[in-house]
């Protein structure tokens, strides 16, 4: 990949138009994930398989009002953007500046500005009560505080310099440029939850869900992900474990090494919640079996039976033929959840070298750690 050649990067995003958002969960499913196609035309950008692209989104208006409503401003107060330049406060809230979660640096501010009226949120503030504060925060946003102490004022440029800046989210790429070489897909999982008896919106995922009009243009820039990427020679057979999103990078490779004629074996472990509703890309994957590309595909829906099954759960049922992939060389890749399933994923390999590898626990951990160094175990996790 190499985007040295053009001016975009990072701190220049390339305006990509945004071509397909189509929905891929069912209509029963819990998760709204989408299919996004951007368009690279006239950019010089490349992409490998594996990497990430950097969406740089701005926040709700819906929200931005709400927070000048609370704050009793009309949007048009001046503020010093990054460099100093006077900023209409409404345009500094609605791409500049996070404005979701409240930090304790902005807790505080509220607190010395509620005067007397806060003494629970002073008490809070002490240092031997972190975890009621942190239990309080939980759900809470900047929109509720200041809402639900009108009597900490601030001004428009006091305000934003208690924010954090609003920073770019990555997705894995879905695409590869084999196949797509002027366009990037993305597979994003919709953030919506209700917290305090409010509808919250994940900044990123409902940006492009809801306030890009296909046709028009997102700033975007490519995330190099050297240590995800598909083994150089086309004979290394690859397990792939990815649940929900997390088969996003697993499309690209096998477009890719269908597209280069990659001889290896394919294995794809993937977990959803619902079989009718949440098997992402169904009909590509099965045609790819039916076709013989995809060597193994077992599925793992956890909210089909009343006993939980996630993807760790079929390794492990076939554990014995895994075995033999990872002796014949296999590398072996993981995509999606970092807080549970990742570990979890891990713990049944390092199980799976117990039972059919014979080794102690000792020794499993080592073999694993092999397969990290010569970069045969990869994770792409978050
Ligand atoms: C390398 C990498 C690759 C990634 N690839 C993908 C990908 O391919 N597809 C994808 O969908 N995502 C991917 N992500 C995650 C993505 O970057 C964003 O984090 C995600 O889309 C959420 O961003 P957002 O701005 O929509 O939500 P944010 O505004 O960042 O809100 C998310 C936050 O909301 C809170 N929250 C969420 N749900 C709830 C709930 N039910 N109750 C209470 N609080 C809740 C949590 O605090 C969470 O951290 C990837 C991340 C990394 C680092
Ligand atoms: N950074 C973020 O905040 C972020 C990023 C991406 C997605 N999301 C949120 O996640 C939801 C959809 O995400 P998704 O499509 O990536 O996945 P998902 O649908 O939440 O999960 C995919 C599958 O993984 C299962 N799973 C849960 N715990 C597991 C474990 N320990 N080991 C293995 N599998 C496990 C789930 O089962 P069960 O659910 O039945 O337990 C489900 O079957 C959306 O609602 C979105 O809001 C948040």
């Amino acid at each position: 990949m190499s985007t040295t050649t053009t001016p975009w990067s990072r701190k220049n995003p390339f305006p990509a138009r945004l071509l397909v958002n189509c929905g891929l969960s069912g209509i029963y499913s819990a998760n709204d994930t989408r299919h996004y196609e951007l368009s690279l035309a006239d950019s010089g950008l490349t992409y490998e398989a594996g990497d990430a692209v950097g969406v740089v989104e701005s926040n709700c208006l819906n929200l931005v009002q709400d927070i000048l409503n609370a704050l009793h401003c009309t949007g048009d107060e001046l503020v010093p953007d990054a460099n100093g330049e006077p900023k209409r406060l409404r345009d500094a809230l609605w791409k500049d500046c996070a404005i979701t979660k409240a930090s304790p640096q902005f807790l505080q501010a509220l607190v010395e500005k509620a005067g007397d009226s806060a003494p629970f949120l002073r008490e809070l503030l002490t240092p031997d009560q972190k975890e009621a504060l942190e239990h309080y925060l939980e759900g809470l946003h900047i929109v509720d505080l200041l809402e639900e102490h009108p009597s900490a004022r601030f001004s428009a440029e006091e305000f934003v310099k208690l924010l954090r800046k609003l920073t770019p989210r990555l997705y894995s790429v879905a695409s590869s440029p084999k196949v797509h070489p002027e366009l990037v897909h993305l597979t994003v999982a919709t953030v919506r939850y209700e917290s305090k008896g409010r509808l919250r919106k994940g900044v990123c995922s409902t940006y492009l869900a809801e306030r890009v009009a296909v046709g028009s243009l997102v700033p975007i820039f490519f995330h190099v992900a050297k240590g995800f990427r598909l083994p150089e020679d086309g004979d290394t057979p690859m397990i792939m474990v990815g649940a929900g999103t997390g088969i996003a990078p697993f499309r690209a490779f096998m477009q890719e090494r269908i597209a280069t004629g990659a001889k290896g074996g394919h294995w794809l472990f993937f977990g959803g919640q619902l079989e009718k509703e949440d098997y992402l890309y169904r009909e590509e994957f099965e045609k790819m079996q039916a076709d013989g590309v995809l060597t193994r595909l077992n599925t793992a829906f956890s909210r089909d039976q009343e006993k939980k099954i996630y993807v760790q759960h079929r390794m492990l049922e076939h554990a014995a033929e895994l075995w033999k992939w990872l002796e014949e060389g296999a590398h072996f890749f993981v995509c999606g959840d970092a807080s549970k399933m990742a570990k979890d994923v891990h713990a049944a390999l390092h199980s799976i070298l117990q039972t059919e590898g014979g080794k102690t626990a000792e020794e499993a951990s080592k073999y694993l750690e092999t397969m990290e160094k010569a970069k045969r175990y990869k994770r792409d996790v978050y």
